[in-house]
């Protein structure tokens, strides 16, 4: 990766290439829970480095603004919520959701409030996201659904986890098929999680016995909202021979989806500045979820508050992530952690600031999928900067992007049972 490269990829703020790209998308800004209800509490949350406040009015109705009051500054996440719209403790100015100024109580002159907004932003709420829009008004693109938001709201839980660790480790680990079965050799590697004298795994519904095979090939296509992979692996004593195949959208700018057997999970990986990413993980299934919130947070590794609380993930290398090197030598573990979602948050707050992609890495082709995500975003950016259309950003419709796991016997090709002809998957700028 060129220095120059590297330096994009580096930076999420307003007026950077990469920020103000990001800028172009909608994103998750707090779930739905976190206002639970009318007149609830305000959130105080960080989108790109940008400081905003969150608000449910008297009518349900959500504002995203800056947290920081247009009068002159004070905190809004300290205000009143109440009687339609949010209130600045210090001089009482208020705001209701779509930044009108209601009252200015040190001002009888009413001229200010007509002539001036507030700074909120577009929202939406969908499958029990909150989401706003921080970009330029005229460029606002159509509203993504996905697939998880037309699932029951009683077939998705949705988690958000705040994490010490720049977005993009966190969303190559999502394009890193052959780290699942060495990371998470505990519930993925049945040669390792079911061995004489293991406790066993605490889910088993990951346990697959292609991922005996350390050394997948990828195959990779380019699509509309970026790409997708295939990882494929060999599935040892089977006649005929069996592969088995996971294919793994990619969407632009920092999502993936993931494969169940029961259901699916979207993933977003939200800067929140360049040190620290929230990420919404969404379980949905159209029939009937495997789980509940304890039963994800349990299969997470994030029930226990050492890890993770009040939607933080709170291990760090103070308390050297509580890794139970004695599970470990006694072979009992392979990591010394518990869980897919904590081992991998480990493993990005491990690395602490950005790695060096210049000269700090050897890639090699099982990374082939890290290198196009970071084609990808950069191919975003360019599209950007030259008055073009960032990849993935128009379509309103995201519904048929969707992940899937599978065997095929001999050389049957894996393209046959994923779509070609939907405008989702059909493929841009695949020369590059
Ligand atoms: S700073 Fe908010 S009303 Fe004065
Ligand atoms: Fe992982």
């Amino acid at each position: 990766m060129r220095h120059e490269e590297n330096e994009i990829l580096a930076h999420v703020g307003r007026g950077t290439p990469l920020g103000d790209t990001l800028r172009r998308y909608w994103h998750p800004v707090a779930t739905s829970a976190e206002l639970p209800h009318p007149d609830c509490d305000p959130l105080r949350t960080k989108v790109l480095g940008e400081r905003l406040v969150a608000f449910r009015d008297s009518a349900g109705k959500v504002g995203v603004m800056n947290e920081l009051c247009m009068h002159r500054g004070a905190s809004l996440a300290l205000g009143r919520v109440e009687d339609g719209g949010i209130r600045c403790l210090y001089h009482g100015w208020k705001f209701s959701v779509d930044g009108k100024i209601l009252e200015t109580p040190n001002l009888a002159e009413p001229r200010i409030r007509e002539r001036l907004n507030a700074p909120a932003y577009p929202v939406r709420e969908s499958g029990g996201v909150v989401w706003a829009y921080l970009g330029p008004a005229e460029l606002e693109p159509p509203f993504r659904r996905f697939a998880f938001a037309d699932a029951a709201d009683e077939n998705r839980v949705v988690l958000r986890i705040n994490v010490k660790a720049n977005f993009l480790p966190l969303w190559e680990g999502g394009a890193d098929t052959s780290h699942v079965t060495m990371l998470h050799s505990n519930v993925a590697r049945p040669s390792w999680a079911l061995k004489d004298g293991m406790d066993g795994p605490i889910v088993t519904d990951l346990l697959n016995p292609a991922f005996d095979d350390t050394a997948p090939t990828l195959e990779i296509e380019n699509t509309s909202f970026g790409f997708h992979y295939a990882g494929i692996r060999q599935i040892a004593d089977t006649s005929p021979a069996k592969r088995n195949i996971r294919v793994v959208p990619i969407f632009m700018p920092y999502g993936r989806m993931i494969p169940f057997n029961d259901f699916f999970t979207t993933i977003f990986e939200v800067p929140r500045d360049e040190e620290s990413t929230s990420t919404y993980l969404i379980d949905a299934s159209f029939t009937q979820l495997p789980h509940d919130r304890a039963g994800r947070l349990k299969r997470s590794g994030l029930a226990d508050s050492r890890f993770y609380e009040d939607n933080n993930f709170v291990a760090s290398w103070e308390n050297d992530f509580y890794q139970d090197r004695t599970a470990m030598r006694q072979r009992k573990n392979w990591t010394g952690f518990s869980g897919i979602t904590q081992e991998d948050f480990v493993i990005a707050t491990a690395m602490g600031v950005v790695p060096d992609r210049v000269n700090g890495e050897h890639l090699v082709p099982a990374d082939m999928a890290i290198m196009r995500l970071r084609r990808r975003l950069l191919d975003s950016v360019e599209l950007n900067q030259t008055g073009g259309t960032p990849l993935g950003l128009m379509y309103e419709d995201m519904t048929e992007m969707l992940a899937r796991d599978f065997d095929l016997e001999g050389d049957r090709p894996w393209q046959d049972v994923v779509p070609h002809d939907s405008v989702l998957y059909k493929g841009s700028g695949n020369s590059r």
